[in-house]
């Protein structure tokens, strides 16, 4: 058998075989803190779980228009509306099953042998591993210069040249949990200017998760650059429903029929239940919000002091997301003896550095989207390892 090339160039995620290598030892009888997932522990909201059941009862088992139904994509329109002020159509919004299919297509659609395309590293992964698969050139800027691991617009317009195709910026970021401020973001979308045939994908994914009641500096607020953008955002983080497979995409204008066709190629239309479940939780009171970043906000101050306390390691507090990302240099480990130890001889599951990026080799990801009990378990258990 013969595999096409770019197969064997894809890359993964490092959380999915922590996951694996989790549940074996679960099964074995072993005790196992999980901090490595990606996700929320909060329940989705109550009327988007009962808008969805009702939406199946009702018999909207049927297929949708790929882009999503118009009702879901006019509910993203006026949400855009009441948190950003932006006028965007419902024609160019897409509804995907995920945040991810976004960055999947953008990449798709500027990557070729001789293109290049710019990413955070450290980052999440399938940025890379799509780049790669494309053939384009890869071309990571890096994020740990700056102890907050908040972009260096300067770093990133140097690196732009007449081979960039794509520049990717995720705020707040994963695996970083850094949140990089409006002057910073204003700095790039000026610098941006220059270059104009630079696509910008900017991954907003964690846009309601954002710590001190700040609020993001998205990029809806620069209309200049709306040919050229696209913004990615979803359910999975901000209502808790991860499983359901349910993103949306804004993207420019002349973009769009070629993204519809991509959809109708690949997936024909986001689960149509599912669609009534997002436009509840899009509609619907954000009291699960509220309580759910408050808990974050004790959860976060509790593993950053636990993490602090620990014998040779270093932790910022993030100001978005649900993660932190350490530096265990100091420890005389890399991230990926840290984690290996963490899970065999602590019980604890977390995610190396490596697995973002080149950039991060002596830092680890930790998720405190989990219970304040398992947090402060798993920081006495690492503290044992470290003694
Ligand atoms: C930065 C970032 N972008 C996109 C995604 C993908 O989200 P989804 O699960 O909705 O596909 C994730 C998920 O972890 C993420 O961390």
């Amino acid at each position: 058998m013969k595999i096409a090339k770019n197969v064997n160039r894809l890359g993964t995620e490092a959380v999915y075989n922590i996951f694996a290598q989790t549940k074996k030892l679960t099964e074995q009888g072993k005790e196992i803190i999980d901090l490595s997932l990606g996700q929320s522990d909060f329940k989705s909201p109550k009327h988007a779980v009962d808008a969805a059941i009702k939406a199946l009862k009702d018999g909207h088992h049927g297929y949708t228009l790929p882009n999503g139904t118009i009702e879901c994509r006019e509910a993203v329109s006026r949400k855009i509306k009441s948190l950003y002020k932006a006028d965007i159509s419902p024609e160019r919004i897409i509804i995907m099953p995920g945040g991810k299919p976004t960055m999947h297509y953008a990449i798709t659609f500027f990557g070729e042998p001789g293109a290049e395309i710019m990413y955070p590293d450290p980052g999440f992964p399938i940025y890379e591993s799509m780049i790669n698969f494309t053939g384009a050139k890869a071309v990571p800027y890096n994020l740990t210069k700056k102890e907050d691991f908040t972009i260096d617009v300067d770093e990133i317009l140097n690196l732009i040249n007449d081979k960039t195709r794509l520049l990717i910026i995720n705020n707040p970021h994963n695996p970083t949990g850094s949140f990089t401020e409006k002057k910073i973001i204003d700095k790039l979308a000026i610098g941006l200017e220059k270059y104009p045939n630079v696509v910008i994908l900017c991954d907003e994914i964690y846009d309601r998760l954002i710590f001190d009641n700040k609020e993001i500096p998205t990029f809806f607020n620069y209309p200049n650059l709306y040919e050229r953008l696209i913004i990615l955002n979803g359910w999975s983080k901000t209502y808790a429903m991860t499983g359901w497979r349910l993103g949306w995409g804004v993207w420019p204008k002349n973009l769009i029929e070629h993204v519809f066709k991509y959809c109708v190629n690949s997936h024909s239309c986001v689960n149509s239940a599912a669609q009534f479940g997002a436009i509840a939780a899009l509609d619907g009171p954000e009291d699960h919000l509220k309580k759910m970043m408050q808990e974050f906000s004790e959860r976060r101050k509790i593993i950053c002091a636990g993490l602090k306390k620990l014998k040779g390691i270093k932790c910022n507090l993030p100001g978005g997301s649900f993660f932190v990302f350490p530096n265990v240099k100091e420890t005389g480990m890399t991230g990926e003896e840290f984690t290996d130890r963490c899970l065999n001889e602590a019980g604890v599951a977390v995610i190396p550095g490596r697995a973002f990026g080149k950039f991060a080799a002596y830092n680890v990801r930790l998720n405190f989207a989990t219970s304040r009990q398992n947090i402060t378990k798993a920081i006495e258990k690492i503290d044992k390892i470290l003694k």
